[in-house]
């Protein structure tokens, strides 16, 4: 049997995590063979909720569970992690968008940020899910001087099996059917799902959709799903939510098998984008890490489209300028990607 690795999870009492934990415990992210440790942080208020959590845990009596703990401080609860999913947070209700958060949330990353620096293992694989996620992320990895800012991600998965959900449903096709589409940029109504390298049956997929669709519907559609299930459920997705956090990390653990698939990570200046914000391309997930796909053709449109939220991204560092210490910046500047 492989030694359990260590996965922490914040937010652990909350309506994402009563999916993940369950999915995590039961190997759908390392797999069947892989024991897990599961390390549970709280804030204080909720940690009786949380021991609710954990008795159903126990309850479920999983093969692969080697150990739980709950914390209501990150620096033990980060203590020798191996992955961290970062999910705690407050979220969105009707009417607001996810930057209304950014200055609730941000205050959050730093502190986790500093405590994954001091506490976690040296190879610790990051996903922020609380929003604003991507610059929730860039606060962690910036607060985070010790550890390679590529560690640091944060998740459009979401919105990328949104966009292969809905055009393969459109299409009367299989989600599988469907290959290379992209999301660039923020988990915001920005976020552009680019189907110019996608295919449906081995088929160019725009050839395939009306164009007015694609512009006017379907770009739309995807990118504002967040706030349609809002309105629908009265609270933010989350059984979706926890399938694509664990997606994210399964992939980038153990590889996405050749498949493009989206990750909001550490930008190095790829297509014009500002150095160092986190903004989600197309990447291949290979022996444990992922590669930013280069050389994807991008349109006039495309461009446009990439440039609006690689400025929403701009702007939200601008506003949280004062969580980023500034010894870290030159290395966030530095960072570049293998590249598939
Ligand atoms: P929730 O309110 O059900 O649970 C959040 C939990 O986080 C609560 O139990 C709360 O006590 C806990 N928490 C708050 N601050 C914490 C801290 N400092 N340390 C540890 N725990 C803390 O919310 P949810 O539905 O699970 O959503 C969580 C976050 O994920 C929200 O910000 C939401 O907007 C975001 N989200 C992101 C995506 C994405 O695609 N990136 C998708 C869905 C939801
Ligand atoms: C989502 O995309 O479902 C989440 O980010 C929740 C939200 O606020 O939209």
């Amino acid at each position: 049997m492989k030694q359990p690795l260590r996965i922490a999870v914040t937010g652990a009492a909350g309506a994402i995590s009563y999916t993940i934990l369950f999915k995590i415990a039961a190997g759908e992210l390392l797999g069947k063979d892989q024991p897990v440790i599961l390390q549970l942080l709280e804030i204080p208020p909720a940690m009786k909720a949380l021991n609710g959590v954990v008795m159903e845990l126990i309850d479920c009596a999983f093969p692969l569970v080697a150990g739980i703990s709950t914390h209501d401080n990150p620096e033990d609860g980060f203590k020798d992690v191996d992955v961290a999913f970062l999910i705690g947070a407050r979220p969105r209700g009707p009417g607001m968008e996810r930057a209304d958060l950014l200055k609730e949330n941000a205050k959050i990353f730093s502190g986790q940020g500093k405590a994954l620096n001091n506490f976690a293992s040296r190879q610790v694989r990051v996903l922020v899910v609380g929003n604003p996620a991507n610059t929730n992320a860039l606060i962690a990895g910036r607060n985070a001087p010790d550890l390679d800012p590529r560690q640091f991600t944060a998740m459009t998965r979401l919105d990328h099996n949104r966009a292969v959900g809905i055009l393969a449903n459109h299409l009367s096709a299989a989600p599988t059917d469907v290959e290379n589409v992209i999301i660039w940029g923020n988990h915001s109504p920005t976020q552009y799902p680019d189907l110019h390298k996608a295919t449906v049956k081995d088929l160019p997929a725009l050839a395939q959709v009306d164009r007015t669709w694609y512009e006017n519907d379907y770009i739309p559609t995807v990118a504002k799903r967040g706030a349609a299930i809002i309105d629908a459920r009265g609270a933010s997705s989350a059984a979706s939510a926890a399938q694509a956090a664990i997606d994210h990390m399964r992939d980038w653990m153990l590889g996405s098998g050749g498949k493009v698939v989206s990750m909001a990570v550490p930008s190095d200046g790829s297509y014009g984008i500002a150095s160092g914000v986190i903004y989600s391309y197309p990447v291949v997930c290979a022996d444990g890490d992922y590669r930013v796909l280069q050389g994807v053709p991008v349109s006039d449109f495309s461009r446009g489209k990439m440039a609006e939220t690689n400025h929403e991204l701009v702007d939200e560092r601008g506003a949280i300028v004062d969580l980023l210490p500034a010894e870290t910046e030159v290395k966030f500047n530095a960072v570049s990607h293998p590249t598939a």
